[in-house]
């Protein structure tokens, strides 16, 4: 079993580190929590040793026996070193090479890899002195992810909120079993999600779209080494690690950020993109306004304009959800599209928003019907395949 020491610092995101921990253990990773002075303000270390089923350290002293498990010991007996939340003050201190607590002592005595998950105000996270910690952090090989955008506890807005635990937990496995990077130098554009196309100020078409299948893609693919640029439709799902993402709200946007974020060596369009828009009512429509329904108006087909454009990428993969005749309609549309791919999958069950997906791939070759998986293994097998590809 792969082991983690998880440092938790003091910061009110460390909540998030309870999460954390229960995933990690989830996964089948077993975690030894340290929390900070500052940490236990915010969660109890009884917390953390029921949630990791492990003793919990928090001081330098409490070590019941120095010679056989002291902090050098406990900071080289994990796989890999974990800082979530890493807060500014823990960040400068890993900087500075300070060990004045037993988290500090533990990073500056380990020789296994760290990883930080920061999490701080968006002003100290912008802070000149900050920037320079993490930047000397990472020149001195500490992965340190970046924190998510968003409103924050003390009521500002911006970037320094730590990122969600599945996020963290995915660069967590990828730290601990590190595949092999195939796809460096290369830029991989993936588009995800739904679109929405609004009808008046409240309303909007949609579909069942969830996007897990497209983020899962997006990261599998960064996890190989590829640069990756996500545009995602309105989704509320976390952003893969390593993943660049502009959201969206309508095709018409999603078909300019597209064209906007190419050349990429391979563009992979999992969007369930709506066929159709409206003119939009400027004000809400009453009960008896339906008339501007009844005038859809075709959206731009962002597929087929990338794969029969100028700067057409080397691979072009298109998806195709189908509830009939799956694999006859994505054959046909692998040609009507220019695509070299297309992914085709039976969405008569629960396949949107569910976790699971049987998908076929349809080349120029023929035709290959993968075993039912998990959108994240599907996600992983067909990075594996982009990668031979490119
Ligand atoms: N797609 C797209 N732009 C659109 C519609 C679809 O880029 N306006 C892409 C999707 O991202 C997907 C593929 O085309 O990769 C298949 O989408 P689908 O809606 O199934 O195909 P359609 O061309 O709409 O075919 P049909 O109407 O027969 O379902």
């Amino acid at each position: 079993m792969k082991r983690i020491l998880l440092i938790v610092g003091g910061g009110i995101a460390a909540y998030k580190a309870c999460e954390l921990v229960r995933l990690c253990r989830k996964a089948g990773i077993g975690v030894t929590c340290v929390l900070t002075e500052g940490g236990q303000h915010f969660v109890t270390p009884m917390t953390l040793a029921a949630l990791s089923e492990n003793q919990v350290y928090t001081t330098l002293w409490d070590l019941k026996d120095e010679a056989e498990m002291g902090h050098i010991q406990l900071s080289r007996q994990a796989d890999l070193v974990v800082v979530a939340p890493a807060t500014a003050d823990l960040l400068a201190r890993m900087a500075g090479g300070i060990a004045s607590d037993l988290a500090t002592t533990l990073l500056l005595a380990t020789d296994k890899p760290v990883l930080a998950a920061p999490a701080m105000n968006v002003r100290m996270w912008s802070h000149a002195a900050t920037r320079r910690n993490v930047a000397q952090l990472r020149a001195d090989g500490v992965t340190v992810l970046e924190p998510d955008e968003g409103p924050m506890a003390c009521g500002e807005y911006g970037p320094g909120r730590l990122p969600e635990p599945e996020a963290i937990l995915a660069a967590i496995q990828q730290a601990l079993s590190p595949v092999e990077q195939r796809l460096v130098g290369k830029h991989v554009l993936v588009a995800a999600g739904p679109t929405h196309e609004p009808i008046d100020p409240v309303r909007y078409i949609a579909n069942r779209s969830s996007g897990k299948q497209g983020f899962a893609i997006a990261g599998a693919l960064a996890a190989l080494g590829a640069r990756v640029t996500l545009v995602a439709g309105p989704v509320t799902l976390p952003t893969p690690a390593g993943v660049t993402r502009i959201d969206v709200e309508t095709a018409r946007e999603m078909a300019a950020t597209v064209d906007a974020a190419l050349p990429a060596d391979a563009a992979i369009m999992v969007a369930a993109v709506a066929d159709w828009r409206v003119e939009p009512a400027a004000q809400k429509l009453k009960k008896g306004d339906a008339a501007p329904l009844l005038h859809l108006a075709q959206n731009p087909d962002i597929l087929a304009g990338v794969a029969q454009g100028l700067r057409r990428p080397r691979l072009v993969v298109g998806f195709a959800a189908e509830t009939e005749r799956v694999i006859e309609h994505a054959v046909a549309k692998r040609t009507r599209k220019n695509a070299d791919w297309i992914v085709a999958n039976d969405v008569s069950g629960d396949v949107m928003g569910g976790e699971a997906n049987a998908v076929h791939l349809v080349t120029a070759q023929g035709v290959e019907s993968w075993e039912r998986a998990s959108k994240v293994d599907v996600a992983r097998r067909l990075a594996e395949r982009i990668a031979d590809a490119l």
